[in-house]
């Protein structure tokens, strides 16, 4: 079974993207999706299968810039196994692209299973790390958040810096969320580069944003510890305007937005880097509706458990 599987989580961030590739906090916890990744000898070459995604390379010179077998280069070279020959095997829970972390998590389940086949005694902060470094291949100018929930599967409050301040959080009763997924590739690298270009322009501006973003989460924190959802809810809400604010949103994102609202969720708005991707609505009592209305409107639904 998949149980002795190498495993990466995906994550939902519940408030503070972007914001938090700029010194501000985020809110993020693990999904009960992962990633599973198992490693064996090969014959001749390393090879990369992931046959859900339908991917199935040969490790060749030179990569995709940007492209998961980039990151993999790179990991084979930290880790002094390129002249190996490996057959990585992939098996992802969740959709790819969804803005739900599944860069990260496949990162973290394919270090961690090289780490177990070929004995490298690798612990997580060194995981994370080479993890944060296939991020930086794929996104840029990652925060560090996506990689240390995938590594972690721990429910967080997360700063970047050096080093990354991370507070692991207990909520006090997991909270009930319906994942909206717009269909659509979530676009963080290009949302995260366009963020960028605005606040180079106007920094001042943008600096206001990110502030204003950095209270609506740390007001979450508070309403987190009191279980408000009512308040978590219109948190969500506002940020939903901040993050439409910072041009992340689309079409898809403000129907499915739009749809939770009228069904009774307490709070929606994007969740990750946008452009497409995913929503999170906060259902505590309409969740099924919820999950319906986007299913009627075309969009695929998952009911979760965030914490
Ligand atoms: C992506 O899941 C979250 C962003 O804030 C990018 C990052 O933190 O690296 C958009």
């Amino acid at each position: 079974g998949t149980q002795e599987w190498a495993a990466g989580h995906g994550k939902v961030i519940l408030l503070g993207e972007h914001a938090v590739v700029y010194g501000r906090h985020a809110i993020a916890a693990p999904l009960p999706l992962a990633i599973r990744a198992r490693v064996e000898d090969a014959r001749d070459g390393t090879t990369l299968l992931i046959p859900r995604w339908g991917i199935e390379q040969r490790l060749q010179q030179p990569a995709r810039p940007g492209s998961f077998l980039q990151s993999l280069t790179l990991l084979l070279e930290r880790l002094g196994l390129s002249q190996r020959a490996l057959h990585i095997q992939v098996a992802p829970e969740m959709p790819r692209a969804m803005g739900l972390g599944g860069s990260a998590a496949l990162a973290v389940a394919v270090i961690r299973a090289l780490d177990r086949h070929c004995a490298l005694g690798l612990d997580d902060a060194s995981v994370c790390a080479l993890a944060f470094e296939c991020e930086k291949i794929a996104h840029g100018t990652p925060s560090g958040v996506d990689n240390t929930v995938a590594t972690h599967g721990q429910a967080l409050l997360y700063r970047r810096g050096e080093p990354a301040t991370i507070r692991p959080l207990a909520l006090k009763q997991p909270l009930p969320l319906v994942i909206g997924l717009s269909g659509s590739e979530s676009l963080t690298a290009r949302m995260v580069a366009r963020v960028r270009q605005a606040w180079l322009q106007h920094p001042a501006r943008y600096e206001r944003i990110f502030d204003e973003i950095d209270v609506l989460t740390r007001h979450a924190l508070d309403a987190l510890e009191a279980h408000d959802l009512g308040e978590l809810g219109e948190l969500m809400n506002i940020c939903q305007g901040q993050l439409n604010a910072l041009q992340v949103s689309s079409p898809e994102i403000e129907e499915l937005v739009q749809l939770a609202r009228e069904h009774g969720a307490l709070g929606a708005k994007l969740t990750g880097g946008g452009g497409g991707g995913a929503v999170i609505a906060l259902c505590p009592d309409n969740g099924a509706r919820v999950a319906r209305a986007m299913r009627d409107a075309g969009y695929q639904a998952l009911e979760v458990c965030f914490g």
